[in-house]
């Protein structure tokens, strides 16, 4: 089974091509053509809507040639065609979800509409064949959710974010010192040579009952100190960034033990936690959710910071998931801004 998957539902235009493999579970990855548009958006400190759903028009099809291309597959070998049709901007998801629609109806192949979600929380699944039921970590610019994943289609919300999804945190956060959209990466960077004990900002919902985030204080209470200090000298910065990232890994390690609690009382024993979404790239996230399951006996998979930021592979793969019960969708299927899981 061969699945063609395309993803634009934010600032990333990407097509891909996802074998099953046959034996040992799991799946291929055939073809991952990904096109970020950060440049177009870089001037404005963030995604503009319109600019994303033109620039996603302007590439499309010669991402997916290009995807067809290096799996070396024609789209008559394809066996369905999936695309995101949300949560995301509505102009890029009408974008991909046309594309997809038309190829399916010119091949006769059927098309899947997946939940861009969905796809981050199954990722895990194609790199390494995890049974049904586990708890997924979905940290991301626009999301932050602990969902018990106990089938495909089979979602349960324990928890997400009341205000700022962690992707924006780190965003904004970074955004306060100066550094380029999005500032994930540079407060990684930054971070490694930083005191993270020089400034004891806030944990807010630690030891709070459920399984909710809230991240807002916290980067208030990063703004009030940048303005305290005024001009932040370049350390200055570093202890910033490592002492926002050390408050920001306490937070999503107690939310996630407090996910895991509740994963008992609703859904039974998780076989693992996984991560998705492109803060799940973060070192220090990773390396604190490894300590973490390693204390619980909990299997940990983390997909490559590549399959944990959007890219076309996940929505491939969760429409070959989906294909595999025969859960396709209707050509009318609409784009869905908002899809909670
Ligand atoms: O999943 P994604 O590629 O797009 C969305 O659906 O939002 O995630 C992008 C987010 C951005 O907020 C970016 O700053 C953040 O992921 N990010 C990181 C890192 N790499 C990307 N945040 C923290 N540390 C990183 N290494
Ligand atoms: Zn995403």
């Amino acid at each position: 089974m061969r699945v063609l998957g395309i993803e634009t539902t934010c600032d990333e235009t990407a097509a891909a091509v996802v074998s099953e493999r046959l034996g040992g579970g799991g799946g291929d990855i055939l073809s991952n053509e990904v096109l970020s548009q950060i440049a177009q958006h870089a001037a404005y400190g963030g995604v503009v809507p319109e600019i994303a759903a033109r620039a996603h028009i302007d590439v499309l099809d010669r991402l997916i040639v290009r995807a067809l291309a290096n799996a070396k597959v024609e789209l008559k070998d394809i066996d369905a065609i999936a695309a995101a049709a949300g949560p995301g901007l509505v102009g890029g998801v009408l974008v991909g979800l046309t594309a997809a629609k038309g190829l399916a109806l010119a091949s006769g192949k059927p098309f899947i509409a997946v939940n861009h979600l969905e796809a981050h929380a199954l990722t895990a699944r194609l790199i390494d064949p995890l049974d049904f039921p586990y708890l997924a970590l979905l940290i991301s610019g626009g999301h932050t959710q602990l969902v018990a994943v106990r089938g495909v289609g089979d979602y349960h919300r324990l928890g997400s974010t009341v205000d700022d999804a962690a992707g924006e945190a780190f965003d904004k956060v970074a955004k306060m010192m100066g550094l380029p959209y999005p500032g994930g990466p540079h407060i990684e960077t930054l971070a490694q040579d930083g005191d993270p004990h020089r400034f004891e900002f806030p944990r807010p919902m630690l030891g709070r009952e459920g399984a909710d985030f809230s991240l807002s204080g916290l980067k208030t209470a990063v703004r009030q100190e940048i303005i305290r200090l005024g001009e932040p000298t370049e350390q200055d910065k570093k202890d910033l960034a490592a002492s926002f990232q050390a408050a920001i890994v306490d937070v999503i390690v107690d939310r996630v033990r407090a996910g895991v609690r509740l994963f008992s009382e609703t859904a039974g024993r998780p076989s693992g936690l996984v991560i998705g979404g492109g803060v799940g790239a973060n070192g220090a996230i990773r390396r604190a959710l490894t300590r973490l399951c390693a204390e619980r006996g909990l299997r940990f998979v983390s997909p490559p910071a590549n399959l944990c930021a959007d890219n076309g592979a996940m929505i491939a793969w969760a429409g070959l998931e989906r294909l595999k019960r025969g859960f396709t969708s209707d050509l009318g299927f609409a784009p869905r801004p908002r899809w909670p899981l």
